[in-house]
This record gives structure tokens, C-alpha cells and sequence, in this order.
């Protein structure tokens, strides 16, 4: 509930010397109840703004009609589904249930789709990210290609056994808060949790493993002009694109929609934080 507070005023009238005429009796006054709280709308250009920094739009396309992802040669091959299709299948409260906690509308268990990161979100972020959700003009599910996978990935998969799939599933002790805070240190770790876990790892220091994404130790080396350099344009602190382009293209596609104090209080957080091992260290 944003601030929705409910003032009682207490009137005193001030005694008079002069004699008053003895007041009609009065009927007691009916209980003033209180106001149901209104539903609290989010903000499709405030969602926008969240999905892209968080990567709705990246992965299910500009207008969430989806689009290929990746493939493992032999176990899957990826695509996200149309989004304005699969809106109809969740309520608000829904899609807050599928991003906080993998719910899905027919229970299947998700793949593909970094809950590990989402489940960070705040509730205002969420309100906001369903009401840009809701606001995408209806694409028709035209005839494309959807994910198609092994017999063994599948069931791996739906026996929640999958690695790639726990990975990136709901991790136990994470509460989004109620919106995002507002001390820089805390706004900077919400940023990361938010933007940053999906590929450096749910506790920032890495998955592990040759090809993966460094631990972000890495953001320490940067100065703060490098580091906003590389959220808004992409180019690492040598000057360049990064390795594999990747991370250049976060910062121009995904980090760009961060205003420039939520950059800095993200380089606060990752320049304190205690660093710890990757996920899968050997
Ligand atoms: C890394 C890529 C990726 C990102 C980022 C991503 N999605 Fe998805 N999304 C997927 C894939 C893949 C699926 C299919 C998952 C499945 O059904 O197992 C999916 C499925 C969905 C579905 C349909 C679920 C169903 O019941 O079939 C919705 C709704 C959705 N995503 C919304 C979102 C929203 C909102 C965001 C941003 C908060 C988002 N996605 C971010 C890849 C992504
Ligand atoms: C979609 C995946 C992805 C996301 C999201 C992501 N990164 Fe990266 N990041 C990478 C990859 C991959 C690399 C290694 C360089 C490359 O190959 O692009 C990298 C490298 C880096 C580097 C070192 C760049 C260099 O070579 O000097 C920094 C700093 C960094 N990331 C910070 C961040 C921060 C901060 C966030 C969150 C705001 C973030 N990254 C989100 C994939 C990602």
C-alpha cells in the first residue's frame, strides 16, 4: 500500500466565558469506518523501465511475442512463448506467484526463465511490471517454432532434477521487499539481485564452470566513469566490447534503462560486498 494513511482529526472547540444556550441533544454519530485500501494500479512506463533492465523484453522481444533463445546441442533447443497470449492464463496475483516462486498456471515447472533473479523483485516493481504486461498491444500466436527437447531433458525436467532448471528455480530464504529501498547501499544490492543474478550468479560470485560469467569481483577493478560507462554504452573499462559481446550488450539494451544515481549506488554495493565462491566451484 503506498502511502495511504488515514488522518483522525480531534476538534477541541474552546470554552467561551458567556453562557451558552444548552445544546439539542444530538444523535450519536454513526461509526466512521474505514476506507477500504483501492486496489493500487502499477505503472505500464515504470514497468517498461523494470522489464527492461530486467530483461522481460530482451528475451520475449521488443513486443513480448517471443522469440528464439539458445540451444544445447542434443538436449534443447529454446524459444519464449508470446507474452500477450500467455497473459490470459494469470491473474495479477498469478504472475506475481510465477515470478516470486516459479508457479506456473498448470503447475509444469519452469525452464528458461531466471526465477533465481525475479524472486528478488519488489511488490511495487511487480504491480508495475504487470500493469506494462497487460498494456502490450495483442500480437496473434502466428505459427513459429517452440522449445523442443530430449526425452531426457523433459523428464529430468519435470522431475525437478534438471541442473539448469534448479539453477535458475526459486532459491529458499528470498522475500522481495514491499518497494524497492531507497539508502544507497540496499538500492545498490537490490539492483544487482534484480539485474545482475541471472548470469553472475545468485550470490553475485559467479555459476562457475569455464564459460560462465565472471564472479562480479570484477566490478571492483572498474573506476565509478568505467563502470558507468560500461551500464550505459557497453565499452569494459579496456576500451573495447566485452569478450563475447554479451556483456556490452547488457549495458546498452538492459542497464541503459538504470538512472545514473541507481548505477552508483549498484557500484556502492558490488565495491562493500563480502566476496564469496561461484555456485558450482570445484
Ligand atoms: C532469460 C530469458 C527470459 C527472461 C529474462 C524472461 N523470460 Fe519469461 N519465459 C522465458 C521462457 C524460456 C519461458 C518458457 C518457460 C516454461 O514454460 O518453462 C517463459 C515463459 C513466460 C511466461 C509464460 C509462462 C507459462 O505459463 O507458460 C510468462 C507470463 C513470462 N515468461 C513472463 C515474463 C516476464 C514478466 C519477465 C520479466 C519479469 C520474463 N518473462 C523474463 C524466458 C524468459
Ligand atoms: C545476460 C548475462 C549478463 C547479465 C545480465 C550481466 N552480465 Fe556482466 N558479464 C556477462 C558476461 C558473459 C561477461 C564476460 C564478458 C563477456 O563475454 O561479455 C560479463 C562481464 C562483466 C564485467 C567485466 C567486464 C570486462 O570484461 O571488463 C562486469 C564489470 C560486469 N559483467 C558487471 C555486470 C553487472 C554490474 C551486471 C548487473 C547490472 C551484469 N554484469 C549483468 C554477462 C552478463
Amino acid at each position: 500500500m503506498r502511502a495511504l494513511t488515514i488522518v483522525a482529526t480531534v476538534l477541541l472547540a474552546a470554552c467561551t466565558a458567556a453562557p451558552q444556550p444548552p445544546s439539542p441533544p444530538v444523535a450519536p454519530a454513526a461509526p466512521i469506518l474505514p476506507t477500504p485500501p483501492a486496489a493500487v494500479a502499477g505503472d505500464p512506463v515504470e514497468g517498461l523501465r523494470v522489464a527492461t533492465r530486467i530483461g522481460c523484453n530482451g528475451c520475449h522481444g521488443e513486443d513480448g511475442s517471443g522469440r528464439e533463445l539458445w540451444k544445447d546441442k542434443g538436449k534443447y533447443h529454446l524459444y519464449s512463448p508470446n507474452l500477450t497470449a500467455k497473459r490470459e492464463l494469470y491473474d495479477d496475483a498469478g504472475i506475481k506467484a510465477f515470478l516470486r516462486e516459479g508457479k506456473t498456471h498448470d503447475g509444469h515447472p519452469v525452464f528458461g526463465m531466471p526465477i533465481v533473479m525475479f524472486q528478488h523483485l519488489s511488490d511495487r516493481e511487480i504491480r508495475d511490471i504487470t500493469a506494462w504486461l497487460r498494456s502490450l498491444p495483442a500480437v496473434p500466436d502466428a505459427e513459429k517454432e517452440t522449445t523442443s527437447m530430449s526425452p531426457e531433458v523433459a523428464k529430468q525436467i519435470k522431475e525437478g532434477k534438471f541442473q539448469e532448471a534448479i539453477d535458475w528455480g526459486p532459491h529458499a530464504g528470498v522475500q522481495g521487499p514491499e518497494a524497492p529501498p531507497t539508502e544507497p547501499s540496499a538500492l545498490g544490492q537490490h539492483m544487482a539481485m534484480t539485474t545482475c543474478v541471472e548470469c553472475h550468479g545468485p550470490t553475485l560470485d559467479g555459476w562457475g564452470g569455464k564459460d560462465a560469467p565472471p564472479p562480479l569481483i570484477v566490478a571492483k577493478a572498474y573506476s565509478l566513469a568505467d563502470f558507468l560507462r560500461l551500464m550505459r554504452t557497453g565499452i569494459t573499462a579496456s576500451g573495447k566490447e566485452s569478450k563475447s559481446g554479451l556483456m556490452s550488450e547488457v549495458g546498452r539494451e538492459r542497464a541503459i534503462a538504470m538512472t545514473d544515481d541507481e548505477v552508483r549506488a549498484l557500484k556502492t554495493y558490488l565495491d562493500a560486498r563480502p566476496v564469496g565462491k561461484p555456485v558450482h566451484a570445484d
